[in-house]
């Protein structure tokens, strides 16, 4: 295979930050998919998807582990560059992995290699509570970033496993707080996973920031899934209620990706199948 020009791993994204708020006031649907290589990457960016998450989901799917734990920085790092690499259009989001943003210091340290030598265009982080400080000091300092709140994986140990937040009345109303402070404190974005359908349209309502949601249903202003998931791929885990094999219904990994982008758009998916009640 001979490549005939190579592009830039410097960020160069068409989709940015203004252009997220943008599509949210315009109420156009955001588009996002996990990717882990240039192949991909560059697949997915043809079938029009707005953000790429480098998330370190690649624990589980690329590197076979049982949790995102394990992940480094190092290895959040060179997986962006390699999806860098294969991106036009798409902004890249570079997952910051457990404990590397547990201080300002050690996010800005993380951050500020994933944005270099990663050619990230934002970092995201799980959390709120005593990660606004790093979020802050991130945010202060022009680096964009994307909020996680509800289902955070790399709190599985705490949480006791993978399960959906926010049902309890008391936690619905801690993740309407939380999401009002990632906001505050200079998120750009905010990924909201496994959160019933209703909360999540009501946190969506009620912040001037794009929420993406994954098993968070249809009032979110855009979705993600991971990537082997909408191919159908067995990672060898339980397979959770959001997920959708679009190779299925695609015929192809291209008519899949272009299936994605098409029903995310069109406010086709999730369903109510691929949601979660209240
Ligand atoms: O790591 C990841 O892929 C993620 C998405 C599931 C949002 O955080």
């Amino acid at each position: 295979m001979y490549a005939d020009n190579t592009p830039p791993s410097t960020p160069r994204a068409a989709i940015t930050v203004p252009k997220l708020r943008q599509m949210k006031a315009e109420g156009e649907r955001i588009a996002s998919l996990t990717a882990y290589d240039a192949g991909f990457a560059r697949a997915i960016d043809a079938a029009g998807m707005d953000a790429v998450l480098v998330g370190d989901s690649l624990g589980m799917v690329v590197q076979g582990h049982n949790s995102t734990l394990p992940v480094t920085v190092e290895d959040i790092v060179y997986h962006c560059a390699c999806v860098a690499r294969g991106l036009r259009k798409a902004l890249l989001i570079a997952d910051m992995p457990f404990q590397s943003y547990a201080t300002p210091d050690l996010a800005i340290a993380a951050a500020t290699a994933m944005l270099g030598r990663g050619g990230a265009g934002m970092v995201k982080l799980e959390g709120a509570g005593a990660l606004l400080e790093s979020i802050r000091f991130l945010a202060e300092r022009d680096i964009p970033v994307c909020a996680h709140l509800g289902l955070t994986p790399q709190s599985v140990l705490k949480l006791g496993g993978y399960k959906v937040q926010g049902r309890e009345e008391t936690a619905a109303k801690r993740l309407l707080a939380d999401a009002q402070a990632v906001a505050e404190a200079g998120a750009d974005l905010l990924v909201l996973e496994c959160v019933p359908s209703a909360l999540a349209a009501e946190i969506t309502r009620n912040l001037a920031i794009p929420t993406i949601g994954i098993g968070a249903g249809a009032g979110c202003d855009g979705q993600i899934l991971v990537l082997h998931d909408l191919l159908g791929l067995n990672s060898g885990h339980r397979r959770p209620r959001f997920v959708k094999d679009f190779l299925a219904q695609g015929g192809s990994i291209d008519g899949a990706l272009k299936a994605y982008v098409q029903a995310v758009k069109q406010g086709e998916f999730p369903s109510a199948e691929h949601s979660y009640d209240a």
